[in-house]
């Protein structure tokens, strides 16, 4: 572990380009997370947020630019590496292996993204499912999973990994209000046990919940960051939402 006084951030982005052939979707993009801090990601529909993380998480090389975690440039790391580095993901669209039960999931994730051995990943399986309320879920099939428990698994499976940063993209959507309460209260707690997270969500009472600080992204460019409710009021934001429709 890094000793708490230094001021290195967890995880950076540093100039990231990304073109998708002639699509050019990053503008010299910078970000980064402090340890143990909760960042929020915001931005309408196409703004580069899911592309950023892909770009975190080593989905695929950045044009040009640098990812840098805890000060270490991961320039040439595949996402596994990166996986193993202690930098975990989850998807906008859940990616649970459907013909698998919840626990299998978690443990096939517990014994490749940390490389555990089968106790070990049977033991942290089950603390995991404990935390994120799928205990009960555990020998369903994922396939049979409404949507407030596919997103649990998609975090539970990030978990599993062991990280010490977990990219959130998009688990509030969709959700009731009473299960937006449920997934506020384990992303907090998550965070209280020393996690570092960058959440992008559009539901932003629920992110304004756990997040302290908010980035603000708009046709692959940070528009603004800062306190979120500076960030709220900048006359770029509200004309980035107000000539879009966030959900
Ligand atoms: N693999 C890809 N190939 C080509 N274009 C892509 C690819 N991934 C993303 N894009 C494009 O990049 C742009 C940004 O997409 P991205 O998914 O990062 O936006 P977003 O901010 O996450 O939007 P949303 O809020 O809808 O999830 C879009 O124009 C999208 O079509
Ligand atoms: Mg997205």
């Amino acid at each position: 572990m890094m000793p708490a006084m230094t001021a290195e951030p967890m995880l950076r982005a540093k100039g990231v380009n990304k073109s998708f052939g002639a699509l050019k979707v990053l503008f010299d993009v910078d970000f980064h997370v402090m340890p143990g801090e909760a960042v929020g990601i915001v931005g309408p529909n196409g703004a580069g947020k899911t592309t950023l993380f892909g770009a975190l998480a080593g989905s695929f090389p950045v044009s040009s630019g640098a990812i840098q975690l805890a000060g270490r440039d991961l320039s040439g790391t595949s996402a596994a590496e990166r996986c193993r580095l202690g930098l975990a993901r989850t998807h906008q669209v859940p990616r649970p292996f459907l013909g698998m039960t919840v626990f299998e999931n978690v443990h096939v994730a517990a014994r490749s993204g940390a490389g555990m051995d089968q106790a070990s990943a049977t033991a942290t399986a089950a603390d995991i499912l404990r935390r994120t309320g799928l205990l009960a879920l555990a020998n369903r099939p994922a396939a049979a999973l409404g949507l407030l428990d596919r997103k649990r698994l998609e975090v539970a499976r990030a978990l599993a990994t062991g990280p010490t940063v977990i990219l959130l993209d998009e688990i509030g959507g969709g959700l009731t209000e009473a299960e937006l309460v449920a997934l506020v209260d384990l992303i907090r707690s998550l965070q209280a046990g020393g996690l570092t997270v960058v959440w992008i969500e559009h539901i932003l009472h629920a992110l304004l919940r756990v997040v302290t600080r908010l980035v603000c992204m708009a046709e692959g460019r940070v528009l603004t960051q800062g306190d979120p409710r500076d960030v709220m009021a900048h006359p770029e934001v509200q004309r980035a939402y107000l000539g879009s429709s966030p959900e």
